[in-house]
């Protein structure tokens, strides 16, 4: 597990980048908290810096659309998902276990 950051810092529509390898982006979709790759699965642009819809997060590059509880694209360009991890929070602080789940089809 690793820590992402404290609830309070991450409110709803907004998500925060943990570095490292994968970095892993999280998102606040409408208070469920989501982990995914930070990293577009088309090319090598950062899913944090994106556009929250819902549960999607659209790449900032070339708006492909992300599922957030899945990893799967919902449109092209992208065609590869992206890995999801589970995320739990307890006292008040975000934490995402960084054993990857492959995306569900
Ligand atoms: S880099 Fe994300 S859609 Fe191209």
């Amino acid at each position: 597990m690793i820590t992402a950051c404290a609830v309070e810092d991450l409110p709803v529509g907004e998500s925060v980048r943990i570095p490292g390898e994968p970095a892993i982006a999280v998102f606040n979709a409408d208070g469920e908290f989501y982990a995914i790759d930070d990293t577009c699965s088309h090319q090598d642009a950062s899913l944090s810096e994106g556009w929250l819809e819902g549960c999607f997060v659209e790449c900032p590059l070339h708006a492909a659309l992300f599922d957030l509880r899945t990893g799967m694209p919902t449109c092209l360009p992208a065609k590869k998902a992206v890995r999801t991890y589970p995320v739990l929070v307890e006292d008040g602080v975000i934490y995402v276990d960084t054993r990857a789940r492959e995306a569900v089809a």
